[in-house]
């Protein structure tokens, strides 16, 4: 049995990477913070839902033990997806906005792997894939703690791919461009012409993009490929 845990799947890039996995024949284990998106999805997928905040280990611990642990003794593939935008001057960031959004998107990349890699080392395999953002690389005018969590997340997963390769687990990220998500909603039509004037292909990207890049991470096919930060943005200029 090929078990898949991935975090922030009601919706988004994380529906689309679990269809993937799904179609690949993986046990999912699906997560998000509410059971009334979270569960028709597992139902369409036969996954077992996994409802938590990302932010907090001790919620991703308690609800491992409650709705992973007595379904599977190891988790294959990690997909760390959860994540939420921030966008404003730094100087009208409060510092509970700040905690938000490095805890969701970065403290719960540690959280995650940090429950899932016993199994992985003791098994001697394993893979995790870390949904990152261009901004990690380039830095993005208001939208300063969203683009350092993302840098560390590119950092955490060089760091970690070092770490780990001894024990045969491979560790990896996906740099995505703007991709068409409620994440990006909040634009108007004339903000969204002008973002995808900015992009190579002229167009944001479909989450099925993103979803292809990770059904390769996670294949045999890229069992030579650890600790790198794979950018997928349609040439963004
Ligand atoms: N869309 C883009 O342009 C873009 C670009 C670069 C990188 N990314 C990255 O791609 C990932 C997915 O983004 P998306 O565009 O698919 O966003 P999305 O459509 O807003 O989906 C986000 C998912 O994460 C879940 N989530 C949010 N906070 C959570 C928390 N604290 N605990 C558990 N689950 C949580 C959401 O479910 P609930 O709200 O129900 O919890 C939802 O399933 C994120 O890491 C994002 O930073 C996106």
């Amino acid at each position: 049995m090929k078990t898949a845990f991935v975090s922030g799947a009601s919706r988004g890039i994380g529906l689309a990477i679990a269809q993937a996995l799904h179609e690949e024949g993986y046990t999912l284990f699906l997560n998000g913070r509410h059971p009334e998106t979270l569960e028709p999805v597992c139902r369409r997928l036969d996954a077992h839902p996994v409802c938590f905040d990302v932010g907090s280990y001790e919620a991703a611990s308690a609800a491992f033990d409650m709705d992973v642990w007595p379904y599977t003794d190891h988790i294959d593939l990690l997909i760390n997806n959860a994540g939420i935008a921030y966008v404003g001057l730094l100087q009208d960031m409060t510092p509970a906005d700040w905690d938000r959004v490095i805890s969701t998107n970065l403290t719960s990349v540690f959280n995650l792997s940090h429950l899932v890699l016993p199994g992985m080392i003791r098994r001697q395999r394993g893979s995790i894939i870390n949904i990152s953002s261009i901004w990690g690389q380039t830095g993005a005018s208001t939208e300063v703690a969203y683009s350092a969590s993302k840098g560390g997340v590119d950092a955490f997963t060089r760091a970690l791919a070092r770490e780990v390769a001894p024990s045969g687990i491979r560790v990896n990220a996906v740099a995505c461009g703007v991709i068409d998500t409620t994440m990006n909603a909040h634009l108007d039509p004339q903000e969204k012409t002008d973002l995808a004037d900015e992009i190579g292909l002229g167009r944001f990207g479909r989450t099925e993009e993103i979803a292809a890049v990770v059904r390769f991470l996670a294949s045999e096919q890229a069992s030579y490929l650890t600790g790198q930060i794979i950018t997928v943005d349609g040439s963004f200029i």
